[in-house]
């Protein structure tokens, strides 16, 4: 947890971008990873409603930011270089100021060059207290997030034409929390919170619990009525809060990601001597106070996230992910950065933000809007709206509840859609797999 102090009644905390070095796994050469302090994905917990301040220092040779993912933010907070702010060039700050209006489990990380500014550690996880009536027996954040690392210890290439043409680049390093293997002592027969945040640039997961039943209890950091966790998919940017009732002392139970035929262990708890006090049911969450979309006025529009305009994108569009031409033909195709994704046709350049593109929709602040968000590819796409939480009406292959997001998974082919009352900037609107981001699917709505 990174220091930090009053200043005026302001929480304020010192970060600087800079380059760390440390093995990642034992006996391995040292990574030169980066941070905004020493060690790790560092972990804030502030408090609803608590006036905070960040400054951030850039002592990286790049120029960065803070995007507060997830936080309603004021426009000119919301950290994306050139639409909200001006970049913070090397050796310059630029400070954040703002009051975290909802409590839950959000993260932060720059937005700008992010598949390689995140794939080398610049991220941290965001937990806004306040939201609960009586605390948990435990409260454990479980974030998730893989390494690229050669035999040298060097990052290998975090951005790969072949990846970045299809679900993305994977690292070949797993961890949580920062290590490979998350163990953790937990009070017996208690209830625990368990924070799953998915932070990597690439990775989806499938959440489930082995060992005790789970119940989901906020999605995106916003409370949902309590439901019985069989699986959940995540994406990249997704969080998904867990309560979990513990087992008898010395018993235990896993967190784990089915989503691979190998499944991985994102978190091992064993239950100790501590026992929790008896309570039958977990305690509730408080909701968040999001604005009501008016589905009876809401204004419809539709968005298709797709291929780029021109053959190579229809081409793209039409290859079949599973079979072992396509890998070929993607490889001869896709050599070299270029933008091959987009956001109804149109292409976010990948010029350095030479010729900003105009807004991908305009729309009228406090009106109500419902977003149709179609895949038309063979890839699943996390798709975020920066400074809103939405309302996710319904997704055409899964059933899943109603409940509030900033990121809403869109598998193959599926039409996803939610609705949310405008607020006023100008906001990124993007798919979340870090490398698809800088090939061309984004853009952003203009609220006035
Ligand atoms: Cu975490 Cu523009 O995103
Ligand atoms: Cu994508």
């Amino acid at each position: 947890m990174p220091a930090s102090r009053i200043e005026a009644g302001v929480r304020t905390f010192d970060f600087t971008a800079q380059e760390f070095s440390s093995p990642f796994v034992d006996g391995a050469r040292p990574t030169p990873f980066w941070s905004y302090v020493p060690g790790l994905l560092p972990l804030m917990r502030v408090r609803r409603g608590e006036p905070l301040r960040v400054r951030l220092g850039n002592r990286l040779s790049e120029h960065t930011s803070i995007h507060w993912h997830g936080i309603r933010v004021p426009n000119a907070m919301d950290g994306v270089p050139f639409i909200t702010q001006k970049p913070v060039y090397a050796g310059e700050t630029f400070t954040y100021e703002f009051t975290p209006p909802d409590a839950g489990t959000f993260f932060f990380h720059p937005h700008c060059n992010e598949a390689d500014q995140v794939g080398r550690g610049l991220a941290g996880l965001l937990i806004v207290t306040g939201d609960e009536t009586e605390p948990f027996d435990d409260d454990i954040p479980v974030v998730v997030k893989d390494w690229r690392i050669g035999d040298d210890g060097q990052f290998l290439p975090l951005y790969t034409p072949k990846g970045a043409s299809r679900a993305g680049t994977f690292g070949n390093i797993r961890s949580v929390n920062g290590v490979s293997q998350y163990r953790r002592n937990v009070p017996a027969q208690g209830h625990v919170r368990v924070r799953i945040a998915n932070i990597d640039p690439t990775r989806i997961i499938e959440v489930g619990v082995e060992g005790a039943s789970a119940q989901v209890i906020a999605i995106d950091g916003n409370a949902v009525e309590p439901f019985h966790l069989d699986s959940w998919r995540m994406g990249p940017a997704m969080r998904l809060d867990l309560a979990i009732a513990t087992p008898k002392p010395g018993e235990s139970l896993r967190v784990i990601d089915y989503a691979q035929a190998e499944l991985y262990t994102l978190a091992h708890l064993t239950a100790d001597d501590r026992i929790a006090p008896a309570r039958r049911n977990p305690p509730r969450l408080i909701p968040s106070p999001i604005p009501e979309p008016d589905l009876s006025t809401a204004i419809a529009q539709s968005f298709v996230f797709g291929a780029s305009s021109g053959p190579l994108g229809e081409y793209i569009e039409s290859l079949d992910p599973n079979d072992p031409l396509t890998a070929i033909i993607l490889d001869t195709l896709c050599a070299g950065p270029q933008t091959f994704w987009a956001i109804n046709r149109r292409s976010w350049p990948n010029d350095g933000h030479r010729n900003l593109p105009p807004p991908i929709a305009r729309l009228s602040a406090g009106k109500s809007y419902k977003f149709t968000l179609q895949n038309a590819t063979p890839h699943s796409h996390p798709i975020h709206l920066h400074g809103h939480t939405c309302k996710v009406l319904s997704a055409s292959k899964r059933t899943i509840p109603v409940h509030y997001a900033d990121t809403v998974l869109v598998t193959p082919k599926e039409r996803v859609e939610i609705a949310f009352v405008a607020a006023p900037g100008d906001w990124m609107f993007h798919c979340h797999i870090l490398e698809h981001i800088e090939t061309g699917m984004m853009g952003y709505i203009r609220v006035a």
